[in-house]
């Protein structure tokens, strides 16, 4: 009972997760392994952010119990946002053996040597600050450190605060010691991560460190360390955060900063706590004190009662924007949510669906415009690994995190190079290193 394979899905908050349960794991004993052929233990770490990831969970579920009628001894286990909302059922539904909530990492060996173990206690306090995740997964250049947990934004269609609980800061010295850490071991690309980074506050005694002083240390370790983060909300990003990423030329020009729609009708309904012109304002900072940052977003489709005139809001300040890249999504209802209890769900799947792709038709056009932008100019990219398509030419990413691919030449992951950009599509650019 000692081999286990952990399976990640979701956000990148997961990733870095998976990578404190594979440490609790070794400590106590464990061997971590690539497949889940080889494990006596299979956790399943999971989002509850929109139904159809639960609903791949439910059939990864099902196809592994067809494993365990060969290997009985097999133990299944749910971690996560899924193990949080579930809870029991999971035990009584899917038949899993083991059920772990996202402040119940460090008690993974115990819950392992039960029959049936559920431990979905949610902590004020966790923070995991003192213990270096293994990295799972790794391409040995870039990781994530999470430096905060929880979320108590309570965005209305939002499950995430009900299953992370409230927002708590690890210490400035954990963040900088692990940074440090992975810059040893030949990481050059470390991304911070947090539901909302902005609010970063870490108290001890009367010091008080946030988000942009954080980064700042975190960008002193070395100029060869390239930091990022995510998630900023539109409502706390700073002035100080932004002159923080424009002084420091290894503080990525790339902001991630969700606005969900373009209608304040539908900011209000979804608890944004910000106006369309407070957003546009922010951008309008950041273009003038950044001006070649570039800039993402999350977008929802088809939220409670959107109409045609928000749905085209929505399209308008994209294109207003002008974002280089999105993650779009179309709204699925999560029980116990505001959104769930006060308003009702009432676009159809199929015009969620059609807005959706009209949504994502656009961005399509705006990253190939932005890409378009970009041929002529040299870039510094950091190396990071070979084409998937064709092993001759290696792909790295910009400071503004655009993925270019390029000839391998001498080069090795790891080292910066500056790329002349010769052609693009509208996911990567291509060129010749110079
Ligand atoms: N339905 C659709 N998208 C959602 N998101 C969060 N909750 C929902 C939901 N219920 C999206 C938001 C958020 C991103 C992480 O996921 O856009 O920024
Ligand atoms: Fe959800 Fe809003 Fe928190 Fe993001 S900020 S995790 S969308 S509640």
């Amino acid at each position: 009972m000692r081999n286990v394979y952990i399976e990640t899905y979701g956000c990148q908050m997961n990733q870095a997760d998976s990578g404190i349960v594979g440490k609790v794991l070794v400590e106590h004993g464990f061997s971590m392994v690539d497949s889940d052929k080889e494990a006596d233990v299979i956790l399943i770490n999971t989002c509850a952010v929109r139904d159809n990831a639960e609903k791949r969970i439910h059939n990864r579920v099902h196809d592994l119990q067809a494993l365990k009628k060969k290997k009985p001894y097999l133990k299944i286990g749910i971690l996560g946002c899924m193990a949080e909302r579930l809870k029991e059922s999971l035990v009584k539904e899917d038949k899993v053996d083991i059920v772990a909530g996202p402040d119940s990492y460090r008690k993974i060996p115990e819950l392992i040597s039960q029959s049936f173990a559920v431990d979905v206690i949610l902590s004020d306090k966790e923070t995991y600050e003192d213990i270096i995740p293994m990295e799972l997964n790794t391409d040995g250049i870039s990781a994530f450190i999470s430096i905060m947990r929880g979320c108590e934004n309570f965005c209305s269609y939002c499950v995430v605060p009900y299953t992370r609980g409230r927002e708590r800061s690890r210490s400035a010295e954990s963040v900088v010691e692990q940074a440090k850490h992975l810059f040893d071991l030949g990481y050059r690309d470390i991304t911070l991560l947090g539901q909302n980074v902005n609010s970063y506050l870490y108290k001890a005694g009367n010091k008080k460190i946030n988000f942009a002083q954080l980064i700042v240390m975190v960008a002193q370790i070395d100029p060869k360390l390239r930091v990022r983060f995510a998630t900023s909300h539109p409502k706390d990003i700073s002035e100080e955060l932004i002159d923080s990423i424009a002084k420091y030329d290894n503080i990525c020009k790339y902001i991630h900063l969700p606005v969900q729609s373009g209608s304040d009708r539908m900011l209000k309904l979804m608890n944004r706590k910000y106006s369309l012109e407070d957003y546009k304002e922010k951008i309008r900072m950041i273009r003038n004190k950044i001006p070649d940052c570039s800039l993402s977003t999350d977008v929802i489709a088809g939220f409670c009662s959107e109409t045609l005139e928000d749905h085209q809001a929505t399209l308008d300040i994209m294109s207003w924007v002008g974002y280089d890249s999105a993650y779009m999504f179309k709204y699925s209802e999560r029980p116990g949510t505001l959104a769930a209890k006060k308003y009702k769900d009432d676009i159809s799947e199929e015009e969620k669906v059609r807005r959706l792709n009209e949504i994502i038709a656009l961005q399509r056009d705006l990253s190939l415009k932005s890409n378009q932008k970009d041929v002529g100019k040299v870039f510094e990219v950091l190396v990071e690994g070979e084409s998937k398509r064709d092993s001759a030419k290696y792909f790295g990413r910009t400071s503004q995190n655009k993925v270019v691919v390029f000839d391998k030449g001498s080069q090795e992951k790891g080292n910066y190079v500056n790329v002349r950009i010769e052609s693009c599509t509208s996911a990567t650019l291509l060129g010749s290193i110079c």
